[in-house]
């Protein structure tokens, strides 16, 4: 603060507008940077991916789209402790936000998807989601007729395919991005855009070291973790995490540090989503990851700073999808 005003007074003596663009000046060395909006997408991949994102009829029953578990109305989630997929499958593990998942290091709680594309291979394919198998959902998108100018304009030819079904998809989940939150237009040298009590929890937050692991842009998604550094985390689910991935026991029970943008929105919380309350989630990082155990005065200081990471929501107008032609295969709700 003082050698802001300082500087302010020499500048005073200099112009005001420099004075004045000076105070404004950004807080570039914090461990939490803005989210910025993302540049050089392709803007025909991002349509199709928009559209293929809404269409259930990427799923065997015809009825689950990645909206239905991602839902973009509600932070990209579906707000459950475990997703519910074809036949009314429970899924294994809590289902994360799509919003900002574009800066994460890698895809799924265990990091085994390298990249958004690879990423939506998954979910169409897999039993308790969409359980639709690819050469199907290819079929399907094939024979209808509405889609084939946009796979023209996207890539160049009519005919779809696995690889551009989900790289369309991947450039699409590229625009999800939320800038602009509160904490944002904070570290842009906006000083009024936080409360004493929001201020308060970010110092909390950064000084008893949430931020060795929350950081980057993102908040989170830049490194696997162990889930219960200081005291074991008896997990309502079985995931073992990272180690599912690597084979090596070291990485039992590491998970991709989650984002905490939008983290209002994102709830239940933790792999397993058996943290209903972002009071709880604080109160068990505190206590597992750090040692410490935060009053409630605290957790609440923590709680308002993490709300001001919610940020602008992608402004979406629901596509309209080209209907089913009488060659596309019928949906089939209740296959085994
Ligand atoms: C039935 C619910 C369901 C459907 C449908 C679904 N997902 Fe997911 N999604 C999940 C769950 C659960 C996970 C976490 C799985 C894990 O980590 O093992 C997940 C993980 C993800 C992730 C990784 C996010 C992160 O932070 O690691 C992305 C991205 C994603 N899904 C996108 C999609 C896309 C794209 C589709 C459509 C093709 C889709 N999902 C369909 C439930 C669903
Ligand atoms: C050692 C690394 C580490 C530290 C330190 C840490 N976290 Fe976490 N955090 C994680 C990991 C890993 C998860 C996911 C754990 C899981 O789901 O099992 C997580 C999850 C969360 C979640 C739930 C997010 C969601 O969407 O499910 C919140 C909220 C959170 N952390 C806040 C905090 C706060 C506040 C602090 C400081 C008091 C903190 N974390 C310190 C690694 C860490």
């Amino acid at each position: 603060m003082k050698p802001a005003k300082l500087t302010c007074a020499v500048a005073l003596a200099w112009t005001l507008a420099a004075c004045a663009s000076f105070a404004a000046s950004p807080r570039t060395d914090e461990p939490i940077q803005p989210i910025q909006a993302p540049k050089g997408l392709n803007a025909a991949k991002v349509e199709l991916g928009e559209m293929l994102y809404f269409d259930p009829r990427l799923s065997a029953s015809g009825i689950i789209s990645c909206n239905t578990c991602h839902n973009l109305a509600m932070g990209g989630t579906d707000n459950l402790q475990t997703s519910i997929g074809h036949k009314w499958t429970a899924g294994p593990i809590n289902a994360p936000t799509v919003l900002n998942s574009s800066f994460a290091l890698a895809q799924f709680w265990d990091g085994r998807a390298a990249d958004l594309k690879a990423q939506a291979a998954g979910p169409i394919q897999a039993g308790p989601e969409m359980s639709m198998p690819h050469d199907l959902a290819v079929d399907v998108i094939n024979s209808i007729p509405g889609y084939a100018p946009k796979f023209k304009a996207a890539f160049g030819t009519e005919k779809a395919d696995i690889d551009k079904i989900t790289e369309a998809i991947a450039e699409f989940e590229k625009t999800l991005v939320t800038p602009n939150s509160r904490f944002d237009k904070w570290l842009q040298g906006d000083d009024k855009a936080l409360s004493a009590d929001e201020l308060a929890g970010w110092k909390l937050f950064k000084d008893s070291g949430c931020v060795a692991c929350h950081n980057g842009p993102a908040a989170g998604g830049t490194s696997f973790q162990k889930m219960g550094v200081v005291a074991e985390y008896k997990a309502a689910l079985p995931a073992e995490g990272r180690a599912a991935v690597t084979g090596k026991d070291a990485d039992r029970f590491n998970f991709k540090v989650p984002t905490l943008r939008n983290v209002e929105l994102t709830y239940p919380y933790f792999h397993d989503g058996a943290a209903r309350t972002l009071d709880q989630a604080v109160d068990i990082m505190g206590r597992l990851q750090l040692g410490r155990e935060f009053s409630a005065a605290e957790r609440g200081q923590i709680v308002a700073f993490l709300k001001t990471l919610t940020g602008d929501q992608p402004k979406i107008t629901l596509p309209t999808l080209p209907p089913s032609s009488d060659k596309t295969p019928a949906p089939n709700p209740f296959r085994e």
